[in-house]
């Protein structure tokens, strides 16, 4: 935040040069064109009038612009809530803060001392032009400074925000920063209307200006010259005009970029929502984005939910078909989950390994009742429909066209049943071949169908069905997974204090 804090600073204090260059620049040729009827005892007058007016200026703004950061620079992470909301209203409201400076302190600054000391001087006869040109330069030197007011306003706006956007971010209490109508601290319509009215009225008015110098000098001048003033009033109207359209684009583009990166990150599927502190409509704007995506992402998680339960069901519906293999699915998903953590799995793998427990028998509702139900050894013609089942699995989910989080259960489902010594099915891949997800899988599904009655054959018990997975390692099971699997059963075992025998 200091460093922000710096370079907000350094920053309002460089868009200030660049104001007060400009307004420099327009008052310097104004100078400029009438020092060639001073004489030179005049022109000394005249350094000397501003030589004492510009540092009265200086020490006026110092005052101001202290006075306006005040908050922002009391601010440290030890203060109160309030202290940071009033530090980021304080930030907020500091382009307006700006203008303030710019038409008061720097402008009465410069020329109350400037048309008083002036005026003095004529009456004292050290100047020898009429005191109605104090009047016409304090009117040229209001348009300036509106001039370096409207730059000044523009350019320290997206500082503004930026800050703002720290500040709520770095907020002790993420909450200090509260996005109410206190922080609005202007009207885009205002500031449109007010540059607008601005950027037309100026050109005007240093036309008028003009003319009333010319008839005051009484000089008359040729067709050319009348030209070639005229051409210098168009060039400086299309400038006015151009630099006001350029910099209320420049305006409008900050919050419009954010919202427009908030669109895109919606589209990468990051649902982080967008700075709204701009202090204007925008805030409303993109207070109202923010919720749309919150309420997009509340939607999008009851989809995914729904589409588990939808999956869940389908694999109760399944293993109901069956009474010996009852809550199959669902025990399978929990034993992998569980190796799947012990493998030092991420979440989000952890959770794919869920789905692919739930899914991977899936196609056995590809396979007849008669040979699913069958009470009694299957025949060989049997047994080879039954190992399809794999396969028919794999080709459902294909075609139910799973949404993007879902497609990496695939390799599980087709592949649960290969084993690492390469005699298992339906591809007969051997050892590191077979994809990962079906290794896991192959402990979970194993350890189940051994310890469940099926209408043949009773179950064996938990030890008996560990002693093969240890037996099985390297032959047909991944030694990673089935060591994992025995890790867990036999810690869930002493940390309950009872016999391996009646950990389900
Ligand atoms: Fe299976």
């Amino acid at each position: 935040m200091e460093e922000m804090r710096k370079l907000f600073i350094k920053q309002a204090w460089r868009s200030y040069v660049i104001g007060s260059t400009a307004a420099l620049f327009c008052a310097v040729s104004l100078i400029v064109f009438h020092t060639s009827r001073l004489s030179a005892g005049e022109l000394y007058i005249v350094l000397l009038i501003l030589s004492v007016s510009i540092p009265v200026m200086l020490l006026a703004e110092w005052y101001a612009f202290k006075r306006d950061t005040t908050s922002l620079r009391k601010l440290t992470f030890e203060s109160t809530p309030e202290a940071w909301q009033a530090a980021a209203k304080e930030t907020l409201y500091f382009p307006i803060a700006c203008v303030k400076r710019v038409m008061l302190p720097h402008f009465i600054g410069i020329s109350l001392p400037a048309a008083s000391l002036t005026w003095m001087a004529i009456l004292m006869d050290l100047l020898t032009f009429s005191p109605l040109y104090i009047l016409l330069a304090v009117i040229a030197g209001l348009l300036i400074a509106g001039l370096h007011a409207m730059i000044e306003f523009f350019l320290v706006y997206p500082l503004s925000v930026k800050l703002a956007a720290v500040l709520h971010e770095q907020a002790p209490v993420p909450s200090s920063i509260v996005h109410d109508r206190s922080l609005f601290v202007t009207s885009f319509r205002r500031k449109l209307i007010a540059s607008l009215v601005f950027t037309s009225a100026f050109p005007v008015l240093m036309l008028l200006l003009s003319l009333q110098v010319r008839r005051m000098s009484g000089v008359t001048e040729s067709i050319i010259e009348f030209w070639t003033w005229a051409s210098v009033l168009v060039l400086i109207t299309a400038g006015t005009a151009w630099a006001g359209a350029w910099l209320l684009y420049r305006h409008l583009l900050t919050p419009l970029s954010k919202l427009h990166e908030g669109f895109r990150r919606v589209k990468e599927g990051d649902w982080a929502p967008v700075q709204s502190l701009f202090g204007d409509e925008f805030d409303e704007l993109s207070n109202g984005f923010n919720a749309m995506i919150s309420g997009l992402e509340r939607r999008e998680k009851r989809n995914r939910e729904l589409l588990q339960n939808v999956f869940s069901f389908f694999a109760a519906a399944l293993d109901a078909r069956d009474e010996y293999t009852a809550g199959h699915s669902r025990r399978v998903a929990s034993y992998a989950v569980s190796i799947a953590k012990e493998a030092g799995f991420s979440e989000s793998e952890q959770d794919l390994v869920y789905k692919a427990g739930l899914l991977h028998d899936v196609g056995k509702i590809g396979v007849p009742d008669a040979i699913l139900l069958k009470k009694g050894k299957l025949t060989e013609a049997e047994f080879a429909a039954m190992k399809k089942h794999p396969e028919i699995g794999e080709q459902m989910l294909i075609e139910a066209n799973l949404p993007a989080e879902w497609i990496g259960v695939l390799p599980g489902v087709r592949h649960h049943h290969e084993r690492m010594d390469g005699t298992g099915y339906p591809d007969g891949l051997q050892g590191m071949e077979i994809p990962i997800l079906g290794r896991l899988l192959a402990v979970a599904d194993s350890f189940d169908a051994m310890t469940s009655d099926r209408p043949y054959v009773k179950g064996i018990s938990v030890q008996q069905a560990l002693l093969a997975i240890e037996e099985g390692k390297g032959r047909q099971f991944d030694p990673r997974f089935a060591d994992a699997f025995l890790h867990v059963m036999k810690s869930a075992s002493k940390d309950k204090g009872i016999p391996l025998e009646a950990v389900e």
